[in-house]
């Protein structure tokens, strides 16, 4: 079975001049290697076929492939997310993971969070702003949370995200708007524990295989899981796996919230507690990151006794059964 594999490395978007918080979503040459090694140590052939402009190419040119392993992030656009779904999808060619559909949907976080609230699952209370007229349209209680609508890794958030009051609202709204140029989710800010749920398989099949606790060291940019805490997690946060009555509520939510927005084969739900201890969804990844080493997807699976083979192996066979 002969499997292609799509992504956006960053090294290629960096030698065509594009900046390190442009590329921050794609992936590295070690996240592409980890992943064609996993496949075909399950034995299947595969071909590294690249980005979008690099399927459409071979698309137009007849090429075929049983499978496609998609992990692309796409460049531009709220849809950029479901390009390359969207391109396999229309010619036939079995991808892995969610539908275009619902990529393009899980991208706009505030979609998914009126989408989500129609399900009647918990999300903080929020505001988008489009523009900077919008800023003083903002009528939710302090402290608020500002992050741009359609990014991840993130991407855009850090010690500052937390707003006490209208001066830092106005701040970092105009500073977003300008640097994303796409709107400003404001949002209640969730004050509890938080967690990332790992998931695997589709439909009546999605199963949850773990969850991490995020717990901040005092070297941290304490109570938010911002880019740079992510990026040096080592050192400054810790992953626990919670086990706990509250942890298990929160993977039921995250299982509920997968299977609603019809997630496949794998992905994450992140939910945090609010000053009540009430679950709320921050958002979901329909396209978890996938890197062997420091990936959360990976960390989770690790932590509950499973290898990077198994977890390619549980999204290959999901994928296969549709
Ligand atoms: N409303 C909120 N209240 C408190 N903290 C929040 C809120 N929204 C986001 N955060 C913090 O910011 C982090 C990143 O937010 P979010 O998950 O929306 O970004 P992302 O870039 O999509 O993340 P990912 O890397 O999972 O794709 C969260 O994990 C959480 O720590
Ligand atoms: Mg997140």
């Amino acid at each position: 079975m002969k499997i292609g594999i799509t992504y956006d490395l960053k090294d290629d978007y960096l030698k065509e001049g594009f900046t390190y918080d442009e590329v921050a979503e794609f992936d590295s040459l070690e996240t592409i290697d980890g992943i064609d090694n996993s496949l075909k140590e399950l034995g299947y052939e595969t071909d590294r076929i690249g980005n979008s402009k690099a399927l459409l190419k071979r698309l137009v040119n007849g090429d075929k492939w049983d499978m496609v392993f998609n992990i692309t992030e796409g460049s531009y656009g709220i849809a950029r997310e479901a390009l390359v779904p969207a391109l396999l999808e229309s010619f036939k060619i079995k991808t892995t993971f969610a539908s275009a559909a619902t990529l393009a949907l899980c991208l706009d976080k505030g979609m998914t969070k009126r989408v989500l609230s129609t399900y009647g699952f918990k999300t903080a209370p929020f505001y988008e702003v489009k523009c900077e007229a919008d800023i003083d349209k903002v009528n939710l209680k302090y402290p608020l949370f500002a992050k741009p609508i359609a990014e991840g890794t993130s991407k855009g958030i850090n010690g500052l995200s937390k707003i006490s009051n209208k001066q830092e609202l106005e701040t970092i709204c105009k500073d977003l708007l300008k640097k994303y140029n796409q709107p400003v989710l404001v949002e209640g800010y969730l004050s509890g524990r938080e967690f990332t749920v790992g998931i695997v398989g589709s439909g009546d099949k999605a199963k949850v295989v773990g969850n991490i606790e995020i717990k901040y060291k005092n070297t941290s940019e304490m109570g938010i899981y911002s880019f740079d805490n992510k990026a040096n997690y080592e050192s400054r946060l810790e992953y626990v796996y919670a086990e706990d009555l509250k942890a298990k509520e929160v993977e039921k939510m995250a299982l509920e919230i997968y299977k609603s927005l019809e997630l496949k084969d794998a992905g994450r739900v992140d939910i945090r507690l609010d000053d009540e201890d009430v679950p709320n969804f921050i958002e979901v990844n329909p396209l978890a990151g996938l890197n062997y080493k420091h990936s959360d997807l990976p960390i989770i699976c690790y932590k509950q006794g499973l290898k990077y083979n198994d977890l390619i192996n549980e999204i290959v066979m999901s994928a296969r059964e549709r």
